[in-house]
C-alpha cells in the first residue's frame, strides 16, 4: 500500500460511527463514573461539560481539519502543513500518548472479557454487595488471570487492524453502537428504581461548587479529552480517511453529543445504583465493576436466566465499545510506523502489539503484586492515567488549537471547515475565537493553576 493511495471511510454515517466509535468507550462508562465520583459529582460534570464544550469540540475540528488536509498519519501531517518547523513533536507526542493508552485501557477491557464469563456461568447469582467486592478486588489482583485477558483483548484489536480501515471498523461501529445505547437506557431505568437510589440522583444533579479546585478542574479537563478521543491525533487520524464532502463541523458536533449522552447515561446507572446498596462514589477505578452486579442482581434477581442475560449482553457490548476505541489507538501508533519507518502495515501492527502486552501487562501486575513499585506515588496504571489523560491529551490539544488558531493559513481553516465553501457555517467566527484564544488559554490556566506552574 503506497501512502497517496489512502483508504476512505465508505459513507457518511460510517464517519460519524468510526469517530463515536473511537469516542464512545471505557471512558464514557468506566472512567467518567469513577472520576465524578471522586470530584464531587454534579459540579465535576458541569465543569466537564464546560471543557466539552469550550476545548474538546473545537479541537476535535482542528484535528478534522489537520487530518484530512494532510492526508497523513498525526506525526507526518504537521511536517506536510509545516514543513521544517518544529510542530512534528505534537504529532509524535500523540503517537507516544496512543501507545500508553492503549497499553493500560487494554488492562480494564480484558476485566469486560472476565466479567462477561462470569455472568454466563452464573458466578454472580445470589450474591451480594459485599461479594462483588471482593471478587473485584481479588480478581484485579490475581498474578495472570487478567493478564491473559489484556492480551487476547490486544490480539482481538490486532487482527481487526490489521484487516484494514473500512472494513474492520466501519463494519463493527454501526451495529454496536445503537445496542448499546438502548441497553444503557434500560440499564438507568432499572437503576432509578432501586429503592435508595434518590441520593445518587441528587449526587448527580444538585452541584456544591464549592468543591471545584484546582484539581478537579484538571480532572474534569482530562476526562473531556480523554472521553473525546482528542489531544493525541487520534482523530485526526481518522480524518486522514476522511472524504472530501464529509461536514467536518457536525461530524464533531454529533460526536460530542453522542459520547457526552452515553457518559451522562453512564453516570445515571452507577450512582443511583451505589448509593441504593451503600458503595462510596469514591471507590476509584472499580466502581463500575463492583456496582453494576448489583443492578443486575437487585432488578432480576428473582429471574436469574434474565440476569444473566442482560448482564452478558452488557458486558459483550462494553467490550465491543472498548474496542472500537482500542482500533483507534492502535491505528494512531500503526499508520505512524507503516508510513514513516516504511515497514509494512502488519510488521507495524505486530510491533505496536508486541510493545503492549509487555506494557499492558506490567500495569495489570502493578494493581496486585506489582503494588509496591510505585511511581511519584502511584501505580503504574495510575500513573499511565495520569500522564495521558492529564497532562499529554490536554497539552497535545494545547498546541493543535494554537497550530490551528494561529499557525495555520486561514484560507484552510475556512476551507476545510467549509468543504471549499459549498457549506455554509454561521459560526466560523466562533470557532476560530475559541481555538485561538478561548481553548489555549483555558488549558494554560488549569495547568498552570493545578501543577503550580508559577
Ligand atoms: N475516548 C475513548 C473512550 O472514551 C478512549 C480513547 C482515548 C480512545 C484516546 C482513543 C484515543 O473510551
Amino acid at each position: 500500500m503506497t501512502t497517496n493511495k489512502r483508504a476512505n471511510f465508505g459513507t457518511k454515517l460510517g464517519v460519524i460511527l468510526a469517530s463515536a466509535g473511537s469516542a464512545v468507550g471505557l471512558g464514557n462508562i468506566w472512567r467518567f463514573p469513577y472520576m465524578t465520583g471522586e470530584y464531587g459529582g454534579a459540579a465535576f460534570i458541569l465543569t466537564y461539560l464546560g471543557c466539552v464544550l469550550l476545548f474538546g469540540a473545537p479541537i476535535m475540528m482542528a484535528e478534522f481539519i489537520i487530518g484530512r488536509r494532510s492526508q497523513s498519519n498525526t506525526a507526518r501531517a504537521y511536517q506536510k502543513l509545516a514543513p521544517g518547523t518544529q510542530w512534528r513533536w505534537v504529532g509524535r507526542m500523540g503517537v507516544l500518548a496512543g501507545f500508553l493508552i492503549l497499553s493500560y485501557y487494554s488492562v480494564v477491557a480484558g476485566w469486560t472479557l472476565e466479567y462477561m464469563v462470569d455472568s454466563g456461568i452464573g458466578t454472580f447469582a445470589d450474591k451480594g454487595p459485599d461479594d462483588f467486592v471482593q471478587f473485584y478486588n481479588s480478581f484485579v489482583s490475581h498474578p495472570w488471570l487478567p493478564v491473559v485477558w489484556t492480551i487476547v483483548f490486544l490480539l482481538l484489536t490486532h487482527f481487526i487492524v490489521v484487516r484494514g480501515v473500512e472494513k474492520g471498523i466501519e463494519r463493527s461501529s454501526k451495529v454496536m453502537m445503537p445496542a448499546l445505547f438502548i441497553l444503557l437506557l434500560i440499564l438507568a431505568v432499572c437503576a432509578i428504581l432501586l429503592p435508595g437510589a434518590g441520593s445518587g440522583i441528587e449526587f448527580l444533579l444538585k452541584p456544591d461548587f464549592s468543591k471545584v479546585d484546582g484539581s478537579v478542574l484538571l480532572a474534569a479537563m482530562g476526562q473531556a479529552f480523554f472521553s473525546l478521543s482528542v489531544g493525541m491525533g487520534c482523530l485526526c487520524t481518522y480524518a486522514s480517511y476522511f472524504k472530501p464532502d464529509t461536514n467536518l463541523p457536525k461530524t464533531a458536533f454529533s460526536v460530542a453529543v453522542i459520547d457526552t449522552l452515553v457518559a451522562i447515561l453512564a453516570g445515571f446507572i452507577i450512582f443511583p445504583a451505589a448509593f441504593a446498596v451503600g458503595i462510596q462514589p469514591d471507590s476509584g477505578p472499580g466502581l463500575l465493576f463492583v456496582t453494576l452486579p448489583n443492578v443486575f442482581q437487585q432488578a432480576f434477581g428473582n429471574v436469574p436466566f434474565i440476569a444473566a442475560l442482560l448482564a452478558v449482553m452488557f458486558y459483550i457490548l462494553l467490550a465491543l465499545a472498548a474496542l472500537t476505541s482500542t482500533i483507534s489507538l492502535h491505528e494512531v501508533v500503526t499508520a505512524y510506523l507503516h508510513e514513516e519507518f516504511n515497514m509494512s502495515r502488519v510488521k507495524a501492527a505486530r510491533l505496536v502489539t508486541g510493545g503492549c502486552i509487555v506494557l499492558g501487562t506490567l500495569c495489570s501486575l502493578s494493581l496486585g503484586i506489582g503494588s509496591d513499585y510505585t511511581l511519584f506515588g502511584m501505580t503504574l496504571f495510575d500513573f499511565f492515567d495520569f500522564i495521558t489523560a492529564k497532562l499529554m491529551m490536554p497539552l497535545g490539544g494545547f498546541f493543535i488549537s494554537l497550530f490551528t488558531g494561529w499557525f495555520l493559513d486561514k484560507k484552510i481553516v475556512r476551507e476545510e471547515l467549509t468543504n471549499r465553501g459549498t457549506l455554509r457555517l454561521r459560526i466560523y467566527g466562533l470557532i476560530v475565537f475559541l481555538l485561538k484564544f478561548v481553548a489555549p488559554i483555558g488549558i494554560a490556566f488549569i495547568f498552570i493553576n493545578e501543577l503550580h506552574l508559577i
